[in-house]
């Protein structure tokens, strides 16, 4: 299998309350290596053009606004297989879904607060990692 990169995000639930560390040790224990990463505080705008994919779903609005809600961090996870890896290691949508021991299981508080963002695949990973970072800061 090819070394992937991919884009997670850590969601504004997790980020208030304190759970970047234990998500970050999620992925690291996994394999997947953090290759750059920043915390940033979206705007409802940038928001909406993050998941302009879902514009049409009746979840966009309340999605973009909790996304702008509190800070988040965003990172780009590098190995083998990332994409589906990162997608493992986050598990289901919703929590009520989620295989035990997965980020969300273990920390999500709803299907909309759902602690973490993980590109589903290659395409969306090239695209979601140029949306925040450039060439300069991913540092494998
Ligand atoms: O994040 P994931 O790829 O697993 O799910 P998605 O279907 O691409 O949906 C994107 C995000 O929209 C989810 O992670 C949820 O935060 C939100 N969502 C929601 O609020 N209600 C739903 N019924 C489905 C998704
Ligand atoms: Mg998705």
């Amino acid at each position: 299998m090819a070394v992937e990169r991919t884009l997670s995000i850590i969601k504004p639930d997790a980020t208030e309350r304190n759970l970047t560390g234990a998500i970050v040790a999620k992925f690291e224990e996994s394999g997947l290596r953090v290759v750059a990463s920043k915390r940033i505080h979206l705007t409802p705008a940038q928001a909406g053009q993050f998941y302009a994919v879902h514009a049409e779903r009746p979840f966009y609005g309340e999605l973009c606004e909790f996304m702008a809600s509190a800070p988040v961090v965003v990172q780009v996870l590098e190995g083998e297989g990332a994409i589906a890896k990162n997608r493992e290691v986050m598990g289901a949508t919703n929590p009520a879904d989620a295989a035990p021991g997965t980020i969300r299981a273990e920390f999500a508080k709803s299907v909309g607060e759902n602690s973490v963002h993980g590109s589903d695949a290659p395409e969306t990973a090239a695209e979601e990692i140029a949306f925040f970072f450039s060439g300069l800061e991913l540092v494998g």
